[in-house]
């Protein structure tokens, strides 16, 4: 049985006050509360002091990108090392927002898979299609060609501990949820996918997340299908309350 995951993913926002007073809440707000994983990516500033505050406890801490270099002249980046060093047991890699906005390619995605796997960081890998690549017919075919380029490579072993996060792009801060069938029709895809890729049993300890619009009113029904496995968070992962209500789901 897979456990739940559910990530808060903040992108740009949270000083370190605004972090720590939010996880402090956090921590609160989910007092004994097992049946699912918890991880918070706040930005790279936040990172220690939040690791900070949540020593000991439950909820795990992300950040949300990583160079693929150990150290060295990479002026600007965070090698893994260093987010092993600050506490992250996680990191996101190829948020949607990277790829369109940072140059972030699936040749740079699969380095940084590799190198955050050798450093026993957990990466939250992210895929999806466009809303005209979706409208042409295409989803599955650049989901497909995501899943692969993003895992080339990829030691079957160490891949049990990667979580993939299905992310249409139309979905994300749009307030358009993917339907819980259209989810469930590329996720349980791309569980395919990692069987040819890895083995079977493999695809079935793997975790795929759900990330676009997710919010308290839509999760019970997403996290009903066979193959979400839980649900990469923005706009709604800001505010306590709405946050720990999705984390709170149960599974159907
Ligand atoms: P959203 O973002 O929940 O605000 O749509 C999801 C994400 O980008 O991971």
């Amino acid at each position: 049985m897979r456990k739940p995951i559910i990530a808060g993913n903040w992108k740009m926002h949270k000083t370190v006050g605004e972090a720590i007073d939010f996880v402090t809440s956090l921590q609160k707000e989910l007092e004994g509360w097992e049946r699912t994983e918890v991880v918070v990516a706040p930005s790279f500033t936040a990172l220690a002091s939040v690791a900070e505050r949540l020593r000991g406890g439950r909820i795990a801490l992300a950040a949300q990108d990583v160079c693929w270099e150990e150290e060295g002249a990479y002026t600007g980046e965070v090698s893994p090392l260093m987010l092993r060093d600050v506490g992250c047991q996680y990191v996101i890699i190829g948020h949607s927002e990277r790829r369109a906005y940072f140059g972030e390619s699936d040749e740079t995605v699969n380095k940084k898979v590799k190198a955050a796997l050798s450093h026993d960081l957990n990466p939250i890998i992210c895929v999806g299609e466009s809303l005209e690549e979706r409208e042409h017919g295409d989803t599955f075919r650049v989901v497909e060609g995501q899943v692969k380029e993003d895992l080339r490579g990829v030691d079957a072993e160490a891949a049990r501990n990667m979580v993939i996060a299905y992310e249409p792009v139309w979905a994300i801060g749009t307030g358009k949820t993917a339907s819980p069938g259209q989810a469930q029709e590329v996720q349980s895809f791309i569980r395919g996918l990692l069987s040819d890729m890895f083995s079977p049993a493999l695809a079935e300890v793997i975790r795929i997340q759900y990330g676009g619009s997710v919010k308290p009113d839509n999760i019970d029904e997403l996290m009903a299908q066979p193959d979400i496995d839980g649900a990469l968070v923005g706009g709604a992962s800001l505010e306590v309350g709405s946050f720990a209500r999705i984390v709170r789901v149960e599974r159907g």
